[in-house]
């Protein structure tokens, strides 16, 4: 008995009228496995308990199997929820912390025969008569999964549930997590802030920032097309770049976009997307680039499509089977607030730090950060200097191959494959490829 879920325009108010999760419509259907990915504090676990009937619903409609659910007790929702902290009863072996759901629901029943089931399913049999305390993390994860699992939720909420374990272990259960509610069956929402969790999890993923959705798609469209610049760099590692560029369209001649000195020149004729791109002539636009759009030259001429740019070689990252360069190519970078490493932001101003508590500042920038704009192009008014350590080195990330001998301070040619080329307005929204671009039918 596995659930179709669905929001309409749901919204969260805590207090002071702030919009935690503002006007949320989603359809997750029977058996999905929907991914919520944001950065911390964008109202994913609020979506989740909403949906558990923990919270309370402000505004908007939850149904499940169709039928009006907001104010169902979380009991008669029948789902399983699975927290980042998961407490097991320390006075409990495994199998009484398995069993405990299965006996509060049906006293007189036996819960063994399903508990056994569930350590098999989990892999968990020979730690059954252990206490918490004499369990690895990720046995006891593995506990607290089989405690959810065990009495066959209609649904399965999981916040986080990994994100205390070391990167091995979430790998694994990443692994073990997918097969398993895929052998069931059951309806999942999963929560977490790591897009390459998400992107390997979902049959589709949920973009959320500040209470908002973004994007909601297969982790194939959303990393493909990005419908603006914080989707785009929110998924995908390493981070797609974002240039600031001015498009130039003469009539008379090829249209351009410069990035600093340099510039591309889009193909002839133009593609229906880039012919697109005329009407934000002598505009500035953003220029997205995945490091798979750009490639070292080598001795390699450029192939058709590709346009030359040079870079300075400014860091190299050895990853062991790819090498990530850092380039500068003299052009600027576009921040996106809600994802930019410290250096980026600008110095918060000054005047409210006597009579503020810290906390006080926190949620006050957590609310400029939710009714800010998703891309800024103006440059910092006051820029902190940079701390040595969170320099970004370069503009350019461009990912190789570890035999290309590359030092800081080398000129590289460069090519772009303007057909990856990503070109976002001065708002963020992507531009070209053109918004109406779905993505393909047969993924
Ligand atoms: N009980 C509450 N009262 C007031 N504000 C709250 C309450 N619970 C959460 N919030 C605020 O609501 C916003 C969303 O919180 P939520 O816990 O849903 O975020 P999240 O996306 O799960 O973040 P994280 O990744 O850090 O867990 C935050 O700004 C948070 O401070
Ligand atoms: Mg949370």
């Amino acid at each position: 008995m596995t659930r179709a879920i669905s929001l309409h325009h749901v919204s969260k108010t805590y207090t002071r009228g702030v919009r935690v999760v503002d006007r949320l419509s989603l359809d997750i259907a029977p058996g999905e496995f929907l991914v919520l990915l944001g950065p911390s504090g964008c109202g994913k676990s609020t979506v989740l308990r909403m949906i558990a009937g923990l919270e309370e619903i402000t505004e908007g409609e939850l149904r499940l199997d169709g039928e009006y659910a907001n104010d169902l007790l979380p009991a008669e929702r029948r789902m399983a929820m699975v927290f980042q902290n998961f407490a097991l009863y320390p006075n409990m072996t495994s199998r009484g912390n398995i069993g405990f759901p299965l006996r509060i629901e049906a006293p007189d029943e036996d819960p063994r025969a399903r508990v056994d089931a569930t350590a098999r399913m989990l892999g968990i049999e020979d730690v059954l008569d252990r206490y918490p305390a004499q369990l690895s993390g990720g046995e006891r994860q593995r506990v607290a999964m089989g405690r959810a699992i065990s009495r066959h939720p209609s649904a399965f909420l999981m916040d986080e549930p990994l994100s205390n374990l070391d990167a091995k272990l979430r790998n694994h259960l990443r692994a073990e997590i997918a097969g398993l509610t895929r052998e069931l069956g059951v309806t999942t929402v999963y929560v977490t802030h790591d897009q390459a969790e998400a992107m390997s999890l979902g049959d589709r993923v949920a973009v959320l920032r500040g209470g908002v959705l973004q994007q909601v798609g297969t982790p194939r469209s959303v990393y493909a097309l990005p419908r603006n610049v914080f989707v785009a760099a929110f998924i995908g590692t390493p981070r797609i770049n974002l240039l600031r560029g001015l498009v130039r369209a003469p009539l008379d001649g090829a249209m351009t976009i410069s990035l600093g000195k340099q510039y591309l020149r889009l193909p002839e004729p133009l593609s229906l997307d880039h012919q697109l791109l005329r009407v934000q002539q002598g505009r500035e636009v953003i220029v997205g680039l995945r490091s798979e759009a750009v490639r070292i030259a080598k001795r390699t001429s450029a192939r058709p499509g590709e346009m030359p740019i040079t870079g300075l070689v400014e860091h190299v990252e050895f990853q062991g089977h790819e090498v990530l360069v850092h380039f500068d190519t003299g052009s600027r970078p576009a921040l996106v607030p809600d994802l930019e490493a410290p250096r980026a932001a600008p110095r918060q101003p000054r005047r409210r730090r006597r009579d503020g508590t810290v906390l006080d500042r926190l949620r006050e920038r957590a609310v400029s950060l939710r009714a800010g704009p998703v891309v800024v192009l103006e440059d910092p008014p006051d820029p902190a200097p940079a701390p040595a350590d969170a320099r970004l080195p370069g503009d350019l990330v461009v990912r190789t191959t570890p035999d290309i001998d590359l030092r800081r301070g080398m000129q590289v040619p460069l090519l772009v494959d303007i057909s990856h080329l990503f070109v976002f307005d001065q708002h963020g929204e992507r531009i070209c490829p053109s918004p109406d671009r779905l993505p393909d039918l047969d993924e």
